[in-house]
């Protein structure tokens, strides 16, 4: 199949459509949960972050669908705009039905929706994807949170999955329709993309709340995060679920092999120190071993 002709197109579109499962987030099987997880949910600043940035993508996708003329893409993108909407409710029903904490953040009902706009967006998805998307298992793994609740949080995951490879198949589409698919032109392309992203997780880092900030406080969650783990785990969680997709389809590449790289140099360096080590629970490092090697 040759990126960038109707067969691709139709390809990517119609895996993306097939996906789509339907539910409404109040019919979900919501388990009562323990005061000790509880406790942990309610320590978390993010929330309401998470429900102002789903709700600016679903303003955001949904406009951007309505601007488009190919009808098989403007489907799928209206699609990705129903479900980003579907988060916002979801996050909002979680958060009334659990007492948790959100800061009101105001979202205008209108924001710019240019394909730009949808290009800086798609490459933040990437970025929160590889940087998050793993955390509820692990988390689970370490019974930080409990299992049933994470699994309705793997639904979201999941769909996240499909909306990013979605994103890089249309972007892919649309660049080699456009003469610039060469392999030096795209990377160059997506590093500029990608660097744009990564700002805002270092914004994160500073303490500012971006979409990143989930992740970047994941170490406040987790006893002993080490740089190996997150590695470990975002590589095991990012195949498990892209490998659930279409084959045939394009899968983003570029985060994946710099993590698998900057993994590579921590497994040979010399080993860290016997207290670090004893910091990290051995079930837990058996169980992102197993998934690494899966
Ligand atoms: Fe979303
Ligand atoms: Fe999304």
């Amino acid at each position: 199949m040759k990126v960038g002709s109707p067969e691709h197109r139709d390809l990517f579109c119609s895996a993306f459509i097939a996906g789509y499962r339907a539910y409404e987030p109040e019919q979900l099987a919501w388990p009562i949960v323990e005061p000790k997880y509880l406790e942990r949910l309610r320590a978390i600043p993010f929330w309401g972050v998470a429900k102002a940035m789903e709700r600016k993508a679903g303003i955001m996708v949904t406009a951007f669908g309505k601007t488009l003329e190919d009808p098989v893409i403007r489907e799928a993108v209206l699609l990705q705009g129903a479900e980003e909407t579907r988060h916002a409710r979801l996050i909002t029903y979680f958060i009334d039905r659990y007492g948790l904490p959100a800061r009101q953040i105001d979202t205008p009902d209108l924001l710019p929706a240019r394909k730009e706009d949808f290009v800086v967006f798609g490459y933040e998805e990437c970025v929160d994807f590889f940087m998050g998307a793993w955390l509820f298992r692990l988390a689970s793994q370490l019974d930080v949170f409990p299992a049933d609740l994470v699994s309705i949080f793997e639904h979201i995951i999941f769909e996240e999955a499909r909306h990013v490879t979605f994103f890089i198949n249309w972007f892919r589409y649309e660049e080699a329709r456009a003469g610039r698919d060469g392999v030096v032109s795209r990377h160059l392309v997506a590093l500029k993309n990608y660097a744009r992203s990564i700002k805002q997780l270092v914004r994160s880092f500073a303490g500012e709340e971006t979409t990143g900030f989930a992740a970047v406080n994941a170490k406040d969650l987790i006893e002993g995060m080490t740089p190996m783990m997150f590695l470990e785990a975002a590589l095991a969680e990012n195949r498990l679920l892209l490998g659930r997709l279409d084959r045939r389809l394009l899968k983003p590449s570029l985060l994946p092999g710099l993590a698998l790289t900057m993994l590579t140099a921590l497994r040979a360096l010399p080993p860290r120190p016997v207290a670090t080590e004893r910091a990290v629970p051995d079930n837990s490092r058996r169980s992102l071993d197993s998934s690494i090697a899966a």
